[in-house]
């Protein structure tokens, strides 16, 4: 019977699996956490977070004794009720989601005792997923597994809040009992619950992140016309941003997002479209305008110091944003190969992702401290606003370089102090 299994499985422990697995702790629930990564549990047993989270090795530590880490999938469906599925959907190479580790858990389910779970999708996939799901289910005589729609709205590095302030909480259900069960695991939430039909919620989470993103390119390329014009865009969006219904949320222009979800999901929405025949323009352009938002950054350099070969760069952060160790697609990544592609050097620090950016940005040489990236270097970028660069010790950098310009990719910095350092200073859009 369903009220004799106690625990609340979370299926995948990367970064959404592990936020998700240590706030449903923190919210009372006895949480077993299971991945295929026998190192990965290991580490978590020991208490060791493998991914940088402001406040989760801490949020963890307190709720310990309500968390099991396992790579059996056996006891997470003998001792809970209500599984989380949290597995990575990364893109495939045509740009819709990779569901087969979706898939392998399913695979997994006719060998397990299932019989009155309810499953919940925390992984991004594609409108439509639930349903086939459902099918399958019913296809693999698995017992009675309903299945529920959860998606998630953390941000990298704001995660914990994110959880356990959300803006809403979407649950796409069929069975109304089975997202009843689900809601009630969230009920010392203060939040409103749309509560759905399975696809409805799918597409609730592809279509917030599709419109940040638009939002991102929007203001990127008013900031290319600001450059044009004489205007500047950070007081543009404050004014834009005054009006209610635009609000002043994502309007900070920039060198365009990156990270784990935006460029997936713009893309597999757009594809989601197009293989119903139907041809999303507007994601066209979101896209377009982001990748080529990292590359003007390379023709201020061009314009500044003429041709880049022999020049060296020196880019300040690498993580596609602060607070997190992330580089997937990070702007760093174009930008480094398109300045090494330019015969330039290219040196670079950041506070927290130098220990895992050796793969992703091969070529580079990466410094320990701000100073060793600086020195030597013909201009600096800026390319994540990580709190500390937000007092660069301007006057120490100027002796060291060998030119002072700073590109500011993110409008981070205050370009009447920088200029009065000695610099020059450009921004996006300013
Ligand atoms: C994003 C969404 O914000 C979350 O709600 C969602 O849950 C998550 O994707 C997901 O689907 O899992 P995240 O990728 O962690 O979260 O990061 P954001 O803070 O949204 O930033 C994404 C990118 O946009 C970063 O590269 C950031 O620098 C850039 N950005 C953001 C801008 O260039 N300008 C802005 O005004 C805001």
């Amino acid at each position: 019977m369903r009220s004799e299994k106690k625990g609340v499985g979370v299926i995948g422990i990367g970064y959404v699996g592990l936020v998700t697995g240590t706030c449903l702790a923190e919210l009372g629930h006895h949480v077993i956490c299971m991945d295929i990564d026998a190192e990965k549990i290991a580490q978590l047993g020991e208490g060791e977070v493998p991914i940088y989270e402001p406040g989760l090795p801490e949020l963890l530590e307190k709720n310990q004794e309500r968390m099991i880490f396992t790579t059996s999938l056996e006891d997470v469906f003998e001792d809970c009720e209500i599984v989380y599925i949290a597995v990575d959907t990364p893109p495939t190479f045509t740009g819709d989601a990779d569901l087969s580790r979706v898939f392998q858990v399913m695979s997994a389910l006719p060998g397990l005792s299932t019989d009155d779970h309810i499953m919940v999708m925390k992984s991004t996939v594609p409108v439509g997923t639930g349903n086939k799901i459902s099918a399958e289910l019913a296809r693999l005589e698995t017992g009675n597994i309903d299945y529920i729609s959860n998606p998630e709205f953390l941000r990298e590095g704001s995660a914990l809040g994110d959880f356990m302030e959300p803006d809403r909480i979407v649950i796409g259900s069929r069975n109304q009992e089975a997202g009843d069960k689900v809601a009630a695991l969230y009920e010392k939430l203060e939040a409103p619950v749309v509560r759905t039909n399975i696809p409805t919620a799918e597409m609730i989470k592809y279509a917030s992140n599709a419109f940040l993103a638009t939002k991102i390119s929007f203001i990127n390329e008013i900031a290319n016309v600001c450059e044009e014009v004489g205007a500047d865009v950070t007081i543009v969006a404050d004014g834009m941003g005054l009006d209610k219904r635009i609000g002043p949320h994502f309007l900070n222009a920039g060198i365009g997002f990156g990270g784990s979800c935006f460029p997936k999901d713009v893309t597999a929405l757009k594809q989601i479209a197009g293989n119903t025949g139907y041809h999303f323009q507007l994601l066209n352009a979101v896209i377009e305008v982001n990748e080529l938002q990292k590359r003007r950054v390379v023709n201020k350099l061009r314009k500044h110091l003429g041709p880049l070969t022999d020049k060296t760069i020196a880019l300040l952060g690498l993580a596609f944003k602060p607070n997190t160790s992330d580089l997937r697609e990070a702007s760093s990544i174009v930008l480094a190969s398109r300045l090494m592609g330019d015969g330039a050097y290219v040196k670079a620090y950041d506070p927290v992702a130098i220990p895992y950016a050796a793969k992703a940005v091969r070529g580079v040489l990466l410094c320990d401290d701000l100073l060793s990236a600086v020195e030597g270097c013909d201009a600096v970028v800026l390319v994540t606003e990580w709190d500390e660069f937000a007092e660069l010790p301007l006057e120490k950098m100027k002796k060291i370089m060998n030119n002072p310009l700073i590109i500011d990719g993110r409008n981070f910095l205050d370009p009447q102090q920088v200029r009065a350092a000695g610099f020059t200073y450009e921004g996006i859009g300013r």
